[in-house]
């Protein structure tokens, strides 16, 4: 599978405070910005630098830089907006583009109700975002979405994911990879993922 799972003691901390229905919204919203600024370390280790020339205080030196125009950051609102402020700390350039999805409270299935990205999108590489991979079907309409646009390569990132939405969404789309803060058993019998952390757009916006 396409996956790759956030393994440190550090993230194991931060989950189990942010997991804990107890955590209120301002550490819950400073978390996810935490651990998302990993997770975009974490999928950007294969990103390709250009060679430039500096000179430091001592001399001049050939390094690298990374072309931040390359890449756009997409959140799925609400929730994925938590995660925006985390990736924009470390790549303060990247182009955002936004897709509005809700899950029908009945079906489980994703309603699309926004879409706006930057213009060349089909040139950047873009990094989706949404805490949670539940069922898959928010992240399967983005990527088909982003596809309809010409875009090429995606990358996921994810707080918690489910099981079954990771191998719904590595079977449809085995290039799309998955990064995730940790990787849980299973759905309950309203598509909640368990154990989880309850509804991350409530947690985040504090709306319950
Ligand atoms: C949540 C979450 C994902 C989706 C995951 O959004 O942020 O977008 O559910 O579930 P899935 O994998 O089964 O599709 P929600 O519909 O609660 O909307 P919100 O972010 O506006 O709260
Ligand atoms: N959406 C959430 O916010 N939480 C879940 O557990 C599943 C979908």
């Amino acid at each position: 599978m396409s996956v790759t799972e956030l393994q440190h003691p550090l993230i194991e901390h931060k989950l189990s405070i942010l997991r804990d229905k107890k955590t209120g919204t301002k550490e819950f919203r400073e978390l996810i910005r935490e651990i998302s600024t990993v997770l975009c370390y974490e999928a950007m280790k294969d990103a390709k630098l250009e060679s430039v020339e500096i000179e430091t205080p001592i001399q001049k030196m050939k390094t690298h830089r990374l072309n931040e125009d390359n890449y756009a950051f997409v959140p799925i609102l609400r929730a994925g907006l938590g995660m925006l402020e985390g990736i924009v700390s470390v790549i303060p350039n990247a182009k955002i583009g936004h897709i509005g999805m809700y899950r029908d409270e009945e079906t489980y299935e994703p309603v699309n109700y926004f879409f706006k990205v930057p213009k060349g999108i089909e040139k950047k590489e873009v990094i989706i975002l949404d805490p949670m991979l539940a069922t898959g079907g928010s992240a399967i309409d983005a990527i088909e979405l982003l596809k309809s646009k010409g875009v090429k390569k995606m990358k996921f990132l994810c707080i918690i994911a489910a099981k079954e939405g990771i191998k719904k969404v590595s079977e449809k789309y085995p290039d799309v990879q998955i990064y995730c803060g940790h990787i849980d058993e299973k759905l309950n019998a309203n598509k909640y993922i368990v154990p989880g952390l309850g509804d991350a757009g409530d947690r985040i916006f504090g709306t319950k």
